[in-house]
Formats: C-alpha cells, structure tokens, sequence
C-alpha cells in the first residue's frame, strides 16, 4: 500500500509531490504546492516544489514550458502554485540523494500561480539557530512549514493514534469532561474564567481530569481515556507549557499490579508504531525511598552511575564544625564520587558556585590521594574518618568526590542537579541509551515545612497501602506510580481512594476541613457514597512523550501553537486586555494593570 493518503483529482492537483517516484516516469501528473527553492540556471529554472508529503523537483524548459516558463521566472521563495507535466528520471549525475525523489523531476508543461507570498521573515529551507523564538512563534504558520516543525507534528499526531488504538482495543472509552468547571487541586494556581450570568463567581479551567474521571468510574463505564487539555498556571520550564496535554487513564476494579501492566503495554505498542525504543517489559521499578538515596531525585536519570551515598555515619564523631553541626541538628552529609578526573582550580570553584546556587551552603571537594585527601577540607578530618570516607565513596587514587552536609531534602537536590551537571560535563550520558524506570511506594504525605503541614505528595485523592492512622501521616505509603524516561516525568498516577470515610481521613491529615472539603469538592465524596468500584488510573503529559522521542530541548518543539518560556503567545498577542464593555458585562473592575 501507498505511504500517500488518497487524493482526488482536480484543478490544483491529482499527485503528491513526494509521489513523484519510478511508477510515475513517463506520466503526466499535476502537483500543488509551494515554491521551496528556485534556482536559474542560464535558460532553465529549477523549483522544487514542497507539499506536506515532500519535495520534488520541477524544470521549466522554455522549449516544454511555453507561457509557463515566464511564470516560473517571475516565482518567488513560499509562492502557491500548480503545475503540470511529464514525470522523467533524472541522468546519473543529476540525482538528488537528499530528497526521496530525487531521482526523477517534472518537465513543467503549464503553471499557475494560486497565490503570492510575501518574502517570508525567515527561510523555510533552512533550519538554522539564527531565527529567534520569538520571531519563530510569531509566524509559527510559517515555522510549521520546516520539515522538522512538520516532521514534529506529524510524529505527535501518530503517536495519539497509536495510544488510540491500543486503548481502543483494550475497550477503553474516550469520554470528553469539561473545561469549564472547578478547581482540581493539581498543586498549582489555577486559571480563572468569570462569569458572566454570575457576576463574581468564576471557572477555573482543569488542571487535569482527575475528578471528572473519577466519578465516570461511580458511572460505571470502568476504563476510560481522553487526549485531554490541562491548564496550570505555574512557572514555566523546559517542560512546561501553561496549556498542556495529558493522555489520561483510568480503569475500575484494579490495583497497582493492573494499571502497571497495561501502560507497559500500551507504551510498548506505541513506541513500536511510532518507532521509539524498543522497551524491556516489565519496566524496572525503583521505590521513592531508593531513588532518592542513590540519585537525589524521584525523577533519576539511570543512564549513567556517579550515584549518592549517605556518608554521616562515618562521620558522627567528626571534629570538623561544618558536618557536626549539620548532622546534630537532624542533617545529613551525601556524596558522590566523580570518578578519576582532573580539574583545574577554576572548575571545583565553579562547581561549589553551583552548589550554593541550588541551595547548599557550602561544597567540600576532595581527590583521593594514598588513604587520604588532596583538599582544603582534609586537615579538618581525622585520617579514620578521611579512610571510611574514601572506602564508603568507593573511592580509587585520584578520584574527585563531592559533599555536601544540610537538610536532607537540600542535599538532595544539590547533589542531584550536580550529579547531572557532572554527567553532561563529562560527557557520560550515551545519546542512544534510554532509561525507564517506575518510582513506586510513595510516601502519601509529604511534611510542608512553609506551611506546617502535611501535603499530599500526589494529590489527596490517592490511596494509601494499607490502613492510614491520622496520627501518623507521615508514615503512610501510597499506592502511586510515576514513570520515568531519562530523568523526566513523564507520568504519575495512583489507585484512588474509593470509600468516603478514608477520604474523609485522607482530607483531614492534610488539614481539609469538612466543611472545606465540602465546598471544593463535596460532589466527589457525595459520589462515592453512591457505589464506588475501586479505581485508579494515570496520566501521561503528551507533550513530553512526544518531545522525548524526538529527544527535543522543549515540548514548545512539540506544540503547534505553544507559548514562550514566559508564557505569552506572539502569534495572536495573548494575553491582552479586554474592552472596558466586556469587563462590566463581567461585572469586574481591573485594579491593576502592566503598561504596556
Ligand atoms: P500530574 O500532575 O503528575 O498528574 O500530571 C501528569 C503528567 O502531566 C504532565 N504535566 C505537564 N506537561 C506540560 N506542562 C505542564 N505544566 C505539566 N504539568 C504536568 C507531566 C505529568 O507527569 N490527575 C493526575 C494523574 C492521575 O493521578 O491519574 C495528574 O494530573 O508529564
Ligand atoms: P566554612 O567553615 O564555612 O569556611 O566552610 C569550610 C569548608 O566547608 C568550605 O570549603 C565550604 O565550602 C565547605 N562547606 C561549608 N558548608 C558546607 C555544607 N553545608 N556542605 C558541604 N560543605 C560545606
């Protein structure tokens, strides 16, 4: 079967122009499509023609082309026309291995030109750095001409196909919950909508469907998905987009075990399809606890080691000011071993920079050198201690080790972030490797010390394994999941609380009154009262799958129309104000506006 989709003959065409291949030679065929390029060559011009299917060569003969080839002198870069002729092969030194019908060309016969084009703010032939974001965004319908903008797109669309597919075969149901509706407490602010015919309540748009799909499960329609939009009003990053799409799951009658298994299926399927990396089944599983002892993080990237090691038992008695006192005052000290590497003065400077950076107060650096340490730190340490270092680091002559002593959820995350600094510093990370990984047994909980309070590490809906005991909330584990690809999240989800009176437990550990619970989100415990099978489900960002595959720096790369790293949209000028009628119609007064 053809790779092209069918196409009906008419005026503009009757060909795609990447079908222009060996069983078209010596036909006549019609194309359609944009000018890419337009070469003169003293008598002959050479356009190649590009549709979403490719590009093709065309030659304007003045002895074939008649009143066409005037025509073809006066195109230009981006300019919509139609042409026909006959398909010919190309001689030997003429061919083209660029492009995939490079062997052959079209000798034009006739010409129109559907529509003129402006000169475009920038190539589309080529794909360079030198076109800002900004000025990309702005065009973007232009952008989204360049072969890896469409090549992009064109990738996301099949990969949503081939999670369809699956889905539709394991009889889930896409069901579509509303954008218009109330706060899902996700973890960020929300985006309001005012209301009209209510002056002074408000919208907020879904930070995902959690709920809505909760409650299809007390429906009873027990598997469903939705490519679904998700609106978060949080910092911007890389990853982050203020609307973004989830694949989201959920399935009744099913623990950890059933949820788990049909994603590695369907992620199986859909990297087949799509022709991601081959997937191991089952994914590894890596519990919370575990993943942040050895990689700082709950997102580890397992593609390289440089691993973290708790160090503060060999260091309880120490005499060295710094450690003592962080380890008296409830702290740790974790480190890692870089390996056998030599770095200038300049280097460990910056590395402690980047230590205090990200929230350390200090870094200690330190070569292995005999049973000791080449390090401003060593003569603090007693040479028991600087031994025990060494063999609990795994230390050889001449490796580098970084430490560092604080709160353990700062050490932590220094020594995450520095772990993979070093790995990109010294290039350890192979480009074709690919690493997944589950992080499984959660906390449910996770003490908030801002707040003084427990949050819930998911969201408060998620199940505990096991009973909760309000008194300890600290120690519940929940029955979550995240999956991992490379050291980004790409999914999270849970089995879900599915009895009120757990929820009811659930809501106050968090400090949720009852009647707070009630006003946020009394629809869903009324729900539950109602005949609620055990449920749980996931949700994928989309966005992120789809930027993995194509191991793109953002998911703006991704995106058709996304926003800037500073969350405006230059195309159509959003966010922008609104005229004061609008406003009154809302009922609403602004107190505040930016200059523009
Ligand atoms: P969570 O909040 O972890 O879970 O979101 C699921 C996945 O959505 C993606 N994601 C984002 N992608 C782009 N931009 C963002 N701002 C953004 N925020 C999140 C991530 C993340 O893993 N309702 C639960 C799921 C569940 O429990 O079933 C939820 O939304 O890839
Ligand atoms: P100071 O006594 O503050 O001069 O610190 C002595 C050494 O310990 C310096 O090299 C600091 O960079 C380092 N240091 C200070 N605080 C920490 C910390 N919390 N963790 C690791 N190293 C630290």
């Amino acid at each position: 079967m053809s790779e092209f989709p069918p196409l009906r003959a008419n005026r503009y065409r009757d060909t795609w122009c990447g079908a222009v291949l060996e069983d078209r030679v010596d036909s006549d065929v019609r194309l359609a499509g944009w000018v890419h390029r337009r070469r003169d060559h003293g008598g002959l011009i050479f356009i190649d023609l590009r549709d979403r299917t490719g590009l093709v060569q065309l030659v304007f003969d003045p002895d074939e082309a008649g009143e066409a080839f005037e025509l073809g002198h006066r195109l230009r870069s981006e300019d919509v026309i139609s042409v026909a002729g006959k398909v010919v092969r190309r001689s030997e030194d003429t061919v083209n291995p660029e492009i995939a019908t490079g062997a052959f060309e079209l000798r034009v016969k006739e010409a129109e030109l559907i529509a003129d084009a402006e000169t475009p703010p920038f190539g589309v032939e080529s794909f360079s750095g030198e076109v800002g974001e900004e000025i990309r965004l702005r065009y973007r319908y232009i952008d989204l001409r360049r072969e890896r903008m469409r090549d992009a797109i064109m990738l996301r669309h099949s990969t949503v196909r081939a999670m369809r597919e699956f889905l539709d075969g394991e009889g889930f149901v896409e069901i579509e919950t509303p954008m218009l509706s109330r706060s899902t407490p996700e973890g960020a602010r929300d985006f309001l909508v005012p209301s009209r015919r209510e002056p002074g309540s408000f919208f907020a748009l879904p930070q995902s469907p959690q709920l809505f799909k909760q409650l299809l499960m007390v429906a009873g329609f027990e598997r469903y998905y939705q490519i679904a939009r998700c609106f978060r009003d949080e910092d911007q990053r890389a990853d982050r987009q203020l609307d973004f799409t989830q694949l989201d799951i959920e399935l009744s009658f099913v623990d950890v075990e059933d949820v788990i298994d049909v994603n590695e299926r369907m992620l199986a399927h859909v990297f087949e399809r799509v022709g991601g990396p081959k997937l191991e089944l089952p994914i590894k599983r890596i519990p919370y606890d575990e993943a942040m002892a050895r990689y700082g993080t709950d997102r580890p990237d397992l593609r390289f080691g440089l691993e973290l090691v708790d160090v503060s038992d060999a260091l309880r008695e120490t005499e060295f000011k710094v450690f003592r006192s962080v380890l008296e005052s409830g702290g740790i000290v974790k480190g890692l071993n870089a390996g056998r590497r030599e770095v200038p003065r300049s280097v460990l400077d910056g590395f402690i920079e980047r230590a205090q950076e990200l929230g350390a107060k200090g870094l200690v650096w330190a070569f292995r050198e005999g049973d000791g340490w080449r390090s401003p730190t060593a003569k603090f340490l007693s040479a028991a201690e600087l031994a025990d270092l060494n063999q609990r680091l795994g230390a050889e002559e001449g490796d580098l080790l970084l430490i560092v002593a604080d709160k353990p959820a700062v050490a932590n995350a220094v020594l995450a972030q520095l772990r993979l600094d070093l790995a990109e510093r010294f290039d350890l990370i192979d480009p074709d490797a690919n690493s997944f990984c589950w992080i499984v047994d959660w906390p449910l909980f996770e003490w908030n010390e801002d707040e003084s309070r427990w949050d819930p590490l998911h969201h408060p809906f998620t199940a505990p394994d096991g009973e909760l005991d309000p008194e300890r909330p600290g120690e519940a584990r929940a029955k979550a999941y995240d999956i991992v690809w490379n050291g980004q999240e790409l999914g999270g989800g849970s089995i879900r609380i599915s009895d009120p009176e757990t929820q009811r437990r659930a809501l106050a550990a968090i400090g949720i009154s009852e009647e707070e619970a009630q006003e946020r989100f009394g629809f869903l415990l009324e729900a539950l009262r109602y005949g609620a099978p055990p449920h749980g489900g996931i949700a994928y960002g989309l966005d992120r799958i789809v930027q993995r595959l194509l191991n793109a720096p953002s998911i703006r790369d991704v995106i058709a129309f996304p926003k800037t790293a500073s969350g405006l949209d230059p195309l159509t000028g959003a966010p922008a104000p609104v005229d004061e009628a609008q406003l009154r119609e809302l009922g609403l007064i602004v107190r505040s506006q930016r200059p523009r």
